[in-house]
């Protein structure tokens, strides 16, 4: 049953489940987000793939989050790793967004450093946080995975978003009217 609290601008409601999940999806996705890469190593090689569920957390201690599908063939790298790396995409790098989240080896033929724990690290990212894992919580179809940051980059540019299942990018800022110092 849907609630249409204004005839000008009509609202559905609905109790999400499994008949439901295309409006859940819906609903999620009018909240728009940057897209980052997230990368780990592995004993069979580097693993990384495309979350737009990264969002920060504490600033002291420096904490942020993400959280990797359960069923998703990389689950078990991200699941095991002690050492993750976001990497917040600019608008120019749609590519780079749609080629980590196709299964397969997204690495080949790409340049890539690797920090002191062996994560590998993507030049010209907007930013970059190198975290170490400190928690990792349940999340129902998601394992949710906190990570300290060791390291954080960054450099001017725009934000690649994502939004309505589909990437794109800012036409403008304005500032808030409260500004933190
Ligand atoms: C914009 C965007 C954001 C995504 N965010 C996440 C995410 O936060 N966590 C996740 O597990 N998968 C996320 N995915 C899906 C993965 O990138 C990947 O497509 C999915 O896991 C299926 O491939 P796999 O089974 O090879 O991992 C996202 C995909 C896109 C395009």
């Amino acid at each position: 049953m849907y609630h249409f609290a204004d005839r000008a601008m009509p609202m559905k409601s609905f109790v999400p489940g499994p008949e439901r999940k295309r409006e859940f999806r819906d609903a999620l996705g009018r909240f728009a987000t940057g897209v980052t890469i997230i990368t780990t190593v592995t004993q069979a090689g580097p693993v990384g793939i495309t979350a737009n569920s990264f969002a920060s957390v504490s600033l002291d201690p420096p904490i942020v989050l993400w959280s990797i599908g359960r069923h998703s063939k990389r689950f078990d790298a991200f699941a095991d790793c002690e050492n993750f790396a976001v990497h917040v995409l600019g608008a120019e790098q749609l590519d780079l967004g749609r080629r980590f989240a196709r299964s397969g080896d997204a690495f080949a033929g790409l340049a890539f450093g690797e920090n002191e724990a062996g994560v590998p690290l993507l030049a010209e990212c907007l930013s970059r946080f190198e975290c170490s894992r400190v928690a990792a919580h349940d999340g129902g179809d998601h394992l949710i995975m906190l990570g300290q940051v060791t390291a954080a980059t960054l450099r001017d540019g725009e934000p690649l978003l994502f939004a309505r299942g589909e990437y794109g990018r800012f036409d403008g800022f304005s500032r808030p009217d409260r500004l933190e110092t």
